[in-house]
C-alpha cells in the first residue's frame, strides 16, 4: 500500500467508526411512526425532544450494566448551579438481591407495571453546596436535568424510562440510608419496549404518548397573565 492508499484507508475507516458509534447511540433521525400520530411540534424542534414518552408496556428483560451506564453518563453531563452536580443516583437490577427492598416502595399502582422492568433507580439530591455547605436552592432544579438527560438519552437507546412518584418517599430515605441534608426526587422504571398485552387492562387505554399545553398557555411576553394560570 502506498502512502496515499494508506491516507484514505484510514479516513475511511474512522468516517465508518464514527458513523456505527453514532448509530448505537441516536437511534432516530426522525418522529417515529407512532409518535406522529399524537403529537405534533408547532416550530421547528429535534425529534428527540417529541420523541421521548414514558410507556408502561415493558418485556420483562433485563437491561445491561453498560446500557445503565449510558443513562448514567447522559446525567454526568447536565447542567446545575456553581457545576455542583447535586444529583446522586441508586440503582438495582432486577435480578439483584436489592431489587424487591426497592420494588416495595413503590405504590400498588406502580408495582402492576413495574414488575417488567429491567432496573430501578432512584434520583436524590444534595440539598447543600459542597465549597460553603449553604442550602442550594436550585438542588432539585439540577437534578431535573440530569432527569431529563436520562430520559432522552433513554429512549435514543430505545429503552423505556419511566418516572414516578408513585413510592413512599419517607421509607426511601430511612432504609436506603440517604443522609438527612439529601432530598429523595424520583424513582425510574428503566427496560426493554413491551407488548401492551403485558399491561392489565385498565393501563392499555392509555398506553400511548401524551399531547401538550400549547405555548401561550404557559409562556408570554412580561408580566404574568391569566392566560398562563
Ligand atoms: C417526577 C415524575 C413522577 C411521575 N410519577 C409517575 C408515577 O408514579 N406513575 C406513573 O405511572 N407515571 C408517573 N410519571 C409519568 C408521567 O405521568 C408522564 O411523564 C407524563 O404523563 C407525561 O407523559 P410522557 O412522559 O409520556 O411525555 C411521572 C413522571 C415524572 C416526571
Amino acid at each position: 500500500m502506498n502512502k496515499l492508499n494508506l491516507f484514505l484507508a484510514a479516513v475511511l475507516g474512522s468516517i465508518t467508526g464514527f458513523l456505527v458509534a453514532k448509530k448505537s447511540v441516536c437511534k432516530q433521525p426522525q418522529v417515529n411512526k407512532l409518535i406522529a400520530q399524537y403529537r405534533t411540534a408547532e416550530h421547528p424542534i429535534d425529534p428527540l425532544f417529541i420523541n421521548r414518552w414514558s410507556p408502561r408496556a415493558m418485556s420483562g428483560q433485563t437491561v445491561s450494566k453498560s446500557e445503565i451506564n449510558s443513562l448514567l453518563e447522559a446525567m454526568r453531563w447536565a447542567p446545575s448551579s456553581y457545576n455542583e452536580q447535586p444529583w446522586r443516583v441508586l440503582y438495582v437490577f432486577k435480578d439483584s438481591p436489592e431489587w424487591q427492598t426497592f420494588f416495595d416502595l413503590l405504590v400498588p399502582f406502580n408495582q402492576e407495571w413495574v414488575k417488567n422492568a429491567g432496573a430501578l433507580m432512584l434520583l436524590i439530591s444534595k440539598n447543600n453546596f459542597t465549597h460553603n455547605n449553604t442550602y442550594s436552592i436550585s438542588h432539585s432544579f439540577d437534578a431535573g436535568a440530569a432527569s431529563q438527560n436520562l430520559a432522552l438519552q433513554g429512549d435514543l437507546l430505545g429503552l423505556v424510562v419511566h418516572g414516578m412518584a408513585g413510592f413512599d418517599y419517607q421509607k426511601a430515605k430511612e432504609i436506603l440510608n440517604i443522609p438527612q441534608d439529601y432530598t429523595v426526587e424520583a424513582m425510574y422504571a428503566i427496560g426493554k419496549p413491551g407488548e401492551i398485552t403485558r399491561l392489565p387492562e385498565a393501563l392499555r387505554t392509555t398506553e400511548h404518548p401524551s399531547d401538550r399545553k400549547k405555548i401561550e398557555q404557559f409562556a408570554t411576553e412580561g408580566k404574568f397573565i391569566e392566560a398562563i394560570k
